[in-house]
């Protein structure tokens, strides 16, 4: 697919201010400061369409992007940072779920694993909570340009074989670097795909 457009829409606090348009939906999720913001601007080829930053957390809202003003992309805040109050947290995680269990529109979400980390304990939690609400996802690894290409070969084989300890089969695996761009062509086309599908 080629991006010819990209732009913001809006930020929203919750689900149920997100903007309705009938459009299918893209979102982007995982731990944060695992490069969901980056991964947004290499897929649109847009550097400064979402905001990025080397202090995790910067991503508080649901933001949405519409490309080729055909479908939407969803930048979500990251789970599981530390140096938040509890009470943030929970409201954080309680706009999360409650967007990824209400949100009709969303047709696929990405699911970003720092590709050099061995399974932690909160994505496989996170992942199975998927898997329990039948949500449809797939795992991006990001950041593989920090690795030879042996080891990040390896290392994302290595996760794959652990998750396959627990299920019987895989979602769907992207390999992705935002400063390399790889992966890019894999996850359009795939986006490219699911548009095809009845909303
Ligand atoms: P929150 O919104 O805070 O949850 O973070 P995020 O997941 O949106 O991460 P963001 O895209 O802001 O990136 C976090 C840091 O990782 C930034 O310093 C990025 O420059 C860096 N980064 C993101 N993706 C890559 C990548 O593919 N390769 C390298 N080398 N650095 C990356
Ligand atoms: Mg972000």
């Amino acid at each position: 697919m080629i991006v010819n457009t990209a732009r913001f829409v809006t930020s929203s606090p919750s689900v149920d201010k997100c903007p309705d348009t009938q459009m299918h939906e893209y979102a982007f999720i995982g731990r944060s400061n695992v490069g969901k913001s980056s991964l947004i601007n290499m897929l649109t080829g847009k550097k400064d369409l979402a905001m990025t930053s080397a202090t995790p957390g910067k991503t508080m809202l649901i933001n949405h992007f519409i490309v080729n003003d055909k479908w939407q992309i969803v930048d979500l805040p990251g789970y599981g940072y530390a140096r938040r109050s509890k009470a943030d947290r929970a409201r954080l995680e309680d706009m999360i779920h409650n967007y990824i269990l209400n949100r009709q529109q969303m047709t696929n979400l990405f699911l970003l694993i720092d590709g050099r980390h061995q399974p932690q304990i909160i994505d496989i939690e996170f992942m199975n909570w998927l898997g329990e609400n039948g949500v449809p996802f797939s795992i991006v690894f990001t950041k593989l340009d920090k690795l030879t290409s042996t080891a990040a070969r390896k290392a994302t084989a290595d996760y794959c074989a652990a998750l396959l300890e627990y299920w019987d089969e895989l979602p769907p695996v992207f390999r992705t670097s935002s400063v390399d761009r790889r992966g890019r062509n894999e996850i359009l086309d795939y986006i490219e795909q699911l548009n095809q599908l009845p909303l």
